[in-house]
């Protein structure tokens, strides 16, 4: 039984989600998290995942020479966060993503950046056009056949020795998740022309994921394993006005909320302690061979 979408479903998916964030209010959400960690959960949870992913990305930054004002390929864009960071930085930016709309914002906000509309596994650029690449949270959404067709276009557009910053699921699998183990993102990332030069498993967050885990069996959103809902369901599904208010739902909220405050000064004390397969998510920094 398939549990996830095909490629054209994936295409489909963050099309209409682009639409559906389109309005999104950016005063009370800067970076759009909304859009680009978990879809229409509350703010906090996302600003939550948003600085661990944060911190993770600058502890991989201290290994890249951004000296010379590089030319970096944000893959998978979204909504321009890791963009800005790195422009701001004195690098050359070129975003690239499947969300039109968003990308149409990031335009208008970004200005020093460029921004494509385009699809990782199948970019327009020529060999070696880029120093530097990044990917936070995005192979992980490309069905697991067109991730080494991703991995080979992001070596191809790179220049030999260049780097690659990419933050990937390590558990997640859904209609539009296809998360791998640490030892898969490896073995990926070897096959298809990358040495692996540092792996940094982070987004432990053990009460957070307990209770997300318990939430999951007795919701109705998507249960792990079932098979893919239509794409413009599943769209529709993160809606806020479809959102229930139950009680049930309102405790749930207030537990998690209570579990993201704990989490957060607890995590850099489980990241020392805990095994590197219990992480959501990791860190990687490739170089290209
Ligand atoms: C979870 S969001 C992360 C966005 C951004 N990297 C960030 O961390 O804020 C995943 C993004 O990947 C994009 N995406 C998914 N599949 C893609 C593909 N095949 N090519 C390019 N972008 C893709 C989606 O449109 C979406 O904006």
């Amino acid at each position: 039984m398939r549990t996830g979408y095909s490629l054209e479903e994936t295409r489909r998916f963050w099309r209409l989600h682009s639409a559906q964030w389109r309005d999104l209010d950016r005063s009370a959400d800067p970076e759009g998290l909304t859009n680009v960690c978990f879809e229409g959960a509350p703010l906090w949870l996302n600003k939550f995942a948003a600085r661990l992913q944060v911190r993770t990305f600058h502890r991989l930054l201290e290994h890249v020479d951004l000296g010379r004002s590089p030319r970096i390929l944000d893959v998978g864009c979204g909504t321009g966060r890791w963009s800005r960071l790195l422009s701001e930085r004195g690098a050359r930016v070129t975003g690239i993503d499947l969300q039109p709309e968003t990308l149409r914002a990031n335009r208008t906000r970004l200005p020093g950046c460029r921004f494509i509309e385009m699809a990782a596994d199948s970019m327009g650029f020529a060999a070696s056009s880029f120093d530097l690449a990044v990917s936070v949270t995005v192979i992980q959404h490309i069905p697991d056949a067109a991730q080494d067709q991703a991995l080979k276009e992001i070596r191809r557009v790179l220049v030999k020795d260049g780097t690659y910053l990419m933050m990937e699921g390590t558990r997640d699998r859904g209609p539009h998740m296809f998360g791998n183990s640490i030892a898969e993102w490896r073995r990926k990332a070897v096959e298809n022309g990358f040495r692996v030069e540092r792996v940094i498993p982070y987004d432990f967050a053990p009460v957070v994921y307990f209770l997300k885990g318990l939430a999951a069996r007795r919701s109705s959103f998507h249960r792990a394993g079932d098979p893919p809902p239509e794409v413009e369901e599943l769209v529709a599904r993160s809606k806020p006005e479809t959102q229930r208010k139950a009680l049930a739902k309102r405790l749930y909220y207030l537990a998690l909320h209570g579990a993201t405050l704990a989490s957060y000064p607890l995590e850099p004390a489980v990241m020392m302690a805990a095994p590197a397969r219990l992480a959501y998510h990791a860190g990687f920094l490739l170089r290209a061979v």
